[in-house]
């Protein structure tokens, strides 16, 4: 009989996962969803043969164990991968793999969703309604932006940037613009009419929207900054569903506060769940990094890290390797 490798799910996935890794593994799993202390993560490098993290756990550099670790694999739900430390992980002789494909709908989907929330202030309105402060239909009630028609600016390029972009331009009309570090082919910039821009800035000039999409970590770190914000037109409006560390949310909580933007929806933060309290004195439209969070995209991620399990230990490449 050949024993089971040992994995650590470090929070509560999907049940149907949970159940395929538990029927292919010796798994350990988060029944109670509470986040893991970094000592415990920590530990399970000698005591497990894969770890499976999300961005809600840290890996720095300093996690990894100086010796040969037994945990040969991070088996990471999700696409982004920059609270792990890849380099350090290489260096410890660990595969690192995520979920790329399998959310770029959804997620592109709530980036139109926060485009819309900011743009004809959703959050605003229901806050009104709930407080039972409406005052009834009027001409100048809460009045928004248009977004039919209206210039969607994408930063990075990449699957749920394009996905998004396909939304806005095929959905309302929206000419979208975008910049991206790597050449992107010309046939998916067609599929929403894109033209390239070949700045950040150019970008940010021309657009009535600006979505962004690129990785996190330290080669975005507050790229979105009050310089740049103050590039933006007055009217309007930045989308956040990549990564908190991409936006210096001082410099928007003062941009929305002194009208730099007319507005700004959010799903991703630094030092997440804090919301940076500058945040909650404007009119951004906050939500608690749902991107993903459909039953489909979740199992399917899910399915996605159990797919790189089986084949890293089956000796083959695991087909989402990143590290
Ligand atoms: C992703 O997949 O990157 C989501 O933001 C969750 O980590």
């Amino acid at each position: 009989m050949t024993t089971k490798q040992r994995i650590l799910v470090t929070r509560s996935w999907p049940k149907p996962v949970e159940d395929r890794l538990s029927r292919t593994y010796d798994a350990t799993l988060n029944a109670d969803d509470v986040p893991m202390a970094p000592e415990a993560i920590a530990s399970a490098f000698s005591e497990y043969d894969a770890i499976c993290p999300t961005v809600s756990d840290k890996l720095p550099a300093d996690i990894f164990p100086a010796g040969t670790p037994r945990a040969k694999i991070l088996g990471n739900y999700g696409v982004g991968f920059s609270h792990i430390d890849t380099d350090a992980a290489k260096a410890a002789g660990i595969v690192v793999t995520n979920t790329p494909d399998v959310l770029s709908e959804c997620t592109a989907d709530l980036a139109i969703t926060l485009m819309l929330m900011a743009a004809r202030r959703a959050s605003e309105g229901e806050r009104e309604v709930r407080a039972g402060k409406w005052a009834g239909w009027r001409p100048t009630h809460m009045v928004g932006t248009k977004v039919s028609g209206a210039t969607f600016g994408i930063l990075g390029f990449g699957r749920i940037g394009r996905t998004a972009a396909r939304r806005a331009h095929h959905g309302f009309g929206m000419k979208v613009i975008y910049y991206d570090a790597f050449p992107v082919k010309r046939e998916l910039a067609a599929e929403s009419k894109a033209e390239a821009r070949d700045s950040i800035e150019a970008v940010l000039r021309e657009a009535d929207v600006v979505s962004l999409h690129m990785p996190g970590g330290k080669e975005n770190y507050h790229l979105i900054n009050a310089e740049r914000l103050a590039m933006m037109k007055p009217t309007a409006i930045l989308v956040n569903t990549a990564r908190g560390e991409v936006v210096d949310a001082a410099a928007l909580a003062e941009a929305l506060l002194g009208g730099t933007i007319a507005g700004a929806g959010l799903d991703v933060y630094e030092g997440e769940p804090t919301i940076p309290p500058p945040l909650l004195e404007t009119n951004a439209v906050l939500l608690p990094h749902l991107g993903s969070a459909t039953r489909a995209t979740r199992e399917a991620m899910g399915m996605m890290v159990a797919d790189n399990l089986d084949a890293f230990f089956a000796g083959k490449e695991p087909p989402n390797r990143v590290a």
